[in-house]
């Protein structure tokens, strides 16, 4: 991640946006909680029977580079099934924040005592690191937002994550609000992280990806007035990479969403492949909205393949026509909000095939109407 960061921004990065699971997590032994400490720059510290007891705070000789602060955005699960790791991450967080280092080597140290100094708050809330839900929530709700439609600017979108994630969770490991000092930490991010979780459930499978990685991607891009990057790690397979999320989204685009042996095998399912085409539309939206990650061609791809092939559309409506109605509706939508701009006569066509749909849904025929 750092090779890939130092590659991108020509320097060391200073603060990193990482969204960690409970999930993944668990599956690779805490490899991604590893990673949140290898960035701060700490390592665990085991009691001497053994027992996980805290963190110790490498020294920047031992490092041998700059710390690199982490804003970790965790899932209501991350919460419910780690609380020590919480803590343990708020307690590398705090010691990082103490330390008596040079600013442009431990920009931890420098953005809490910039958040002391901005927000009158204490050094020890200055420090937390560690955001996520309120006790007993769970989820941003990018997701549904995206979901429901009705939003007007991506603006919003960062306000219901930073309104559902802001809450600090520090070394008591009490939930904290802390709206305020969140915003300002997201303000530092200069790329977002996530890890995924398993090789059957890419970005575009579930919403659940652009609620945590895009929903943090988006309030870090308003609060720092940049348009940040986000990027995944997968280690599903082999050794490992690192992708740009627009990587990612182009990869699972071509590997499944457009790949007939992928959608003619969920078609087989009848009504719910159906559901499973037309959610993934939604999700491929929402990293339009969140992160700016599609390129023109999944549009046009997902457009040629499923509303404007005439076959394609008949089957789709005969299967499902509700999903059928949404899908194309969704295109139309990513068309009005300016994240695909096709030709005017694909565009004119989408609407046809959008408003036909529509009308086989009131029960008006086709073949009538025209
Ligand atoms: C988690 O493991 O933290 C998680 C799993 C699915 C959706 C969201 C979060
Ligand atoms: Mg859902």
């Amino acid at each position: 991640l750092l090779e890939r960061l130092r590659g991108e921004l020509g320097r060391w990065p200073t603060s990193v946006g990482l969204a960690l699971w409970g999930t993944d997590n668990m599956k690779r032994d805490g490899a991604p909680l590893a990673q949140a400490l290898a960035l701060l720059g700490a390592e665990p510290r085991f009691d001497t029977y053994g027992r996980l007891s805290g963190a110790r705070l490498l020294s920047l000789e031992e490092l041998g580079r700059p710390r690199v602060d982490v804003i970790v955005t965790a899932s209501g699960v991350f919460r419910d099934l780690l609380p020590l790791q919480i803590r343990l991450l708020a307690d590398a967080a705090w010691q990082a924040a103490s330390a008596d280092e040079p600013a442009e080597l431990n920009p931890v140290r420098a953005h809490a005592l910039a958040q002391v100094e901005a927000l009158g708050c204490t050094l020890e809330e200055a420090a937390c690191r560690v955001f996520s839900n309120a006790d007993g929530a769970y989820g941003a709700n990018v997701n549904q937002t995206i979901e429901g439609g009705t939003w007007q600017e991506t603006d919003e979108l960062a306000d219901v994550f930073v309104k559902r994630k802001g809450y600090a969770y520090g070394r008591d490991g009490r939930p904290m609000a802390a709206h305020a000092q969140m915003r300002m930490a997201l303000g530092t991010v200069e790329a977002a992280y996530q890890n995924l979780d398993s090789v059957e459930l890419g970005v575009s499978d579930v919403d659940q990806y652009v609620d945590a990685l895009g929903g943090l991607t988006k309030a870090a891009s308003r609060e720092s007035g940049r348009e940040i990057g986000a990027f995944v790690g997968d280690e599903t397979r082999g050794s490992g990479v690192v992708r740009s999320l627009a990587e990612q989204v182009s990869l699972e685009a071509r590997t499944r969403t457009l790949n007939p042996r992928w959608y003619e095998a969920m078609l087989s399912h009848g009504y719910q492949g159906v559901r499973e085409i037309e959610s993934r539309v939604t999700t491929t939206l929402g990293w339009s909205a969140t992160a700016e990650a599609v390129a023109p061609w999944v549009y046009q791809g997902i457009g040629e393949t499923f509303v404007l092939d005439e076959e394609m559309r008949r089957r789709l409506a005969e299967l499902n026509p509700d999903s059928a109605a949404r899908m194309a509706g969704r295109l139309v939508e990513a068309c009005d909000r300016g994240f695909w701009s096709p030709d005017p006569e694909t565009l004119a066509a989408l609407q046809d095939a959008a408003d036909e749909l529509e009308d086989r849904l009131e029960g008006i025929d086709p073949e009538a109407a025209a």
